[in-house]
């Protein structure tokens, strides 16, 4: 052990690295190992409710080494549950019951060292936290060393966990108990607003990549935000490919101005055209200064929609195939030749650095922000 950092009643905690402790409860322990022999028993009969018990009574007694405090402040939840008789049996309680403990359980117990490094710590809730976004984003946060995953929300979430921490379903209740400084949205673009009005009006800063939002809700965002004094990033696109693209891509709007866009993404997205795809036109259209008449005026298209959407003069193609994440590709023509810019992300990781970026940033700014770009220098 590197450094013994408490002997609180009841609990030890040994700092054995940077961001890693050691639990051990020291009170009891006799009639903690009397209580896993008897847990053995209701397992030997079949019990499932006992192995439970048995389990959670071994990690509580023998000493229970955790990566990161939030794992700490499970433990002690699960040992300090209510209304039973043991410490043990509360913690088997409280583990069935699938308890998701906050740090602030564990607070009164510990020295002014790990408080300190506590109160640091970002308290982050994902919402959408089964889907294919959300999900990862959990897993993220809770490798953060500075951030403590304090819920996961999902409207199918009702009996699920995800990573050990069960899901609510109700945003507005677990806004409340879970007290987050940040909530993380990967919903629906047609539920997103409704979220981001119960998230904002509680008092609580959001980072959103739901995408699909109007000129409007943008307004409404911004509203709320100063309303509320809280701070709200909505990024069509967190990947830092696909800022870096967006950049290029305006650079060389000012020698081409001739443009199509062609967005690739997996089948089960929703909203044509992406985000990153209208984002993308956006910052082109501000190139150009407004709109350019690109093609042949007096074009026919012989099947509808042939020629895709259309943002002041720019043509979007919305391919969606089995197969891709969310590729994109720019394509700029000039007398006698052309270039592309193409960002192809592979996997749903490269999303991340953007993410947890932004919720640091986020429990500082207030207002809205939209894109990645505003808040990487
Ligand atoms: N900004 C980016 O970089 C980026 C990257 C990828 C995807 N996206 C966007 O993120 C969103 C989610 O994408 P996904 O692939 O994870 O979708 P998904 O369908 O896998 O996940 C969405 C999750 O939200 C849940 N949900 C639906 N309505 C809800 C509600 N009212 N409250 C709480 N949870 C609710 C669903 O049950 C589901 O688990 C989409 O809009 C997508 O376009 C953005």
């Amino acid at each position: 052990m590197i450094e013994e950092i408490s002997k609180g009643t009841g609990i030890k905690v040994d700092k054995i690295g940077r961001n890693s402790y050691t639990v051990t409860i020291i009170e009891q322990k006799d009639r903690g190992a009397e209580n896993i022999s008897n847990s053995r028993r209701d397992t030997e009969e079949g019990n499932e409710r006992g192995t439970a018990e048995a389990e959670l009574r071994v990690r509580a007694y023998a000493g229970m080494q955790v990566n990161n405090l939030q794992t700490v402040a499970f433990g002690w939840r699960a040992i300090n549950g209510n209304g039973t008789k043991s410490p043990a049996e509360a913690g088997a309680a409280s583990f069935l019951a699938g308890h998701w403990a906050h740090l602030d359980d564990l607070f009164f117990c510990l020295p002014k060292e790990i408080k300190g490094e506590m109160q640091k710590m970002i308290r982050v809730m994902v919402n959408g936290a089964l889907g294919r976004m959300g999900h990862t984003v959990v897993q993220t946060v809770m490798q953060q060393e500075d951030m403590e995953l304090v819920g996961a929300v999902d409207v199918f979430g009702k009996d699920k966990t995800v990573e050990g921490c069960p899901v609510d379903t109700d945003l507005a209740q677990a806004l409340e108990t879970r007290k987050p400084d940040v909530v993380v949205d990967f919903t629906r673009p047609d539920v997103v607003m409704g979220n981001l009005r119960t998230v904002l009006n509680a008092g609580v800063n959001a980072v959103v990549g739901t995408t699909g939002f109007t000129k409007e809700d943008l307004e409404e965002l911004k509203g709320l935000a100063e309303k509320n004094n809280v701070g709200i990033l909505v990024c069509p696109n967190f990947s830092m490919g696909a800022v870096l693209m967006m950049k290029i891509a305006a650079e060389v709007a000012k020698y081409f101005p001739q443009v199509e866009i062609i967005e690739m993404h997996h089948d089960k997205k929703l909203d044509a055209p992406s985000g990153t795809a209208i984002l993308t036109a956006q910052k082109l259209a501000e190139v150009r200064g407004g709109f350019v008449q690109q093609g042949n005026p007096d074009e026919e298209e012989k099947l509808p929609h042939a020629r895709g959407s259309e943002y002041e003069g720019m043509r979007i193609h919305s391919v969606r195939l089995p197969g891709f994440v969310a590729s994109q590709e720019i394509i700029f023509g000039s007398m006698g030749e052309t270039l592309t810019v193409r960002n192809d992300p592979v996997s749903r990781e490269c999303y991340m650095p953007g993410v947890m970026r932004g919720c640091r940033t986020m429990v500082k700014r207030k207002g809205l922000v939209y894109g990645l770009d505003q808040i990487l220098d």
